[in-house]
């Protein structure tokens, strides 16, 4: 007998399989949903690479095929692929491009639906949660991207879909996202499995840094090493990696990878610097990610490095350190 978790995995398969042909096999797909990707620079081996694909912007296209494969409409209504209203069943996803989203070892977990249309309020769906897919724990694009990272020894991590797959694109193919959640120990675990090093990858603008500054301290208490790469203004990576050429991009992330200490700092003492309470708040915030940091060493390093940055004497930083780690016990 075939489990549950394996019945919902063929139906994610099928499910795959059917958005796939609809983007590249019929009209509606062609000339809406390639034409979308294309038009937004994705060339079509990315496109293949990353498995997309189209819903048609029909009620229930796709439940009326899968119910013709002979899958079961309970499982389809579990793995949220069907809805159910009060005029009956209808299809989650319609005429909105797809991103299926893969675990680490490539099975089908979960589907993302981009809408086409800039007045639409949801710009996207995503599966609901399910035996397949616990969303705290994924992380998209971490099946294509996983023997890179080890081979680079590093992971970006970037806010949305298209980021991943715009850097791939570039040649880039350690990036994965967290799809525009907040970051979770169980996906910075996730990453471990391959690296220690992480640098963040978020939008250039105040969300992108406040989401900066809460991921910095969750990767600290994992022990990762962290970095963190700025987009100007209004840019995210896809953006950025498209309003760029490929040597120019690969210098900035290269170059603009900075110590979390130093984006921290830069961020928080933007205006006034030199102002001795916007300092001394600075510094309270910044000792307070540092006592995330178990190894001592490694504590005892930032801490010298900041000292000298800050201008203020190490053991004042060990004073405001020893009073938050006392504060943890
Ligand atoms: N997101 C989501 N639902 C939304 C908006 C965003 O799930 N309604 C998630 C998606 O994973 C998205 C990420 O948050 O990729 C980042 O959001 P945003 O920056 O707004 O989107 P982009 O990824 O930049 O998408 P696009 O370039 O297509 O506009
Ligand atoms: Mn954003
Ligand atoms: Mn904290
Ligand atoms: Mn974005
Ligand atoms: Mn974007």
């Amino acid at each position: 007998e075939v489990g549950l978790r394996e019945s919902l995995a063929l139906i994610n398969s099928f499910a795959n399989e059917y958005f796939i042909k609809a983007l590249w096999e019929s009209e509606e797909g062609k000339s809406i949903g390639l034409s979308y990707f294309r038009e937004r620079g994705f060339n079509d081996q990315t496109i293949k690479k990353f498995e997309l694909g189209y819903s048609f912007d029909e009620n229930d296209a796709f439940l009326k095929a899968a119910k013709e494969a002979g899958y079961n409409a309970d499982l389809l209504i579990k793995l949220g692929l069907t809805k159910e209203g009060d005029y009956g069943k209808y299809d989650f996803f319609r005429g909105r491009v797809i991103f299926p989203i893969r675990n680490v070892s490539g099975r089908y977990i979960a589907f993302a639906g981009r809408t086409l249309r800039s007045d639409n309020k949801v710009k996207y769906l995503n599966s609901p949660e399910s035996e397949l897919y616990d969303k705290s724990s994924s992380l998209y694009g971490i099946f294509e991207a996983k023997r890179s990272i080890i081979k680079e020894d590093l992971c970006f991590l970037v806010e949305g879909y298209t980021d991943v797959i715009s850097l791939h694109q570039a040649g880039v193919e350690y990036a994965v996202s967290s799809s525009g959640t907040s970051l979770t120990p169980s996906q910075i675990k996730l990453i471990k499995r391959y690296t220690n090093n992480v640098s963040l990858l978020f939008d250039g603008d105040p969300a992108g840094i406040k989401a900066a500054l809460r991921g910095i301290d969750l990767l600290l208490e994992e022990g990762m090493n962290v970095k963190v790469v700025l987009f100007p203004e209004g840019h995210d990576p896809d953006s950025f990696a498209r309003s760029v050429s490929g040597t120019e991009l690969e210098r900035y992330l290269k170059e603009e990878p900075k110590d979390f200490t130093d984006f921290m700092l830069d961020v928080m003492l933007a205006d006034g610097g030199n102002d001795p309470i916007k300092k001394a708040e600075a510094t309270r915030r910044l000792v307070q990610s540092l006592s995330h940091i178990t190894d001592h060493i490694a504590r005892s390093i930032y801490i010298e490095r900041c000292s000298k940055k800050l201008e203020i004497p190490e053991q004042a930083l060990y004073n405001e350190l020893n009073k938050l780690l006392r504060k943890k016990q």
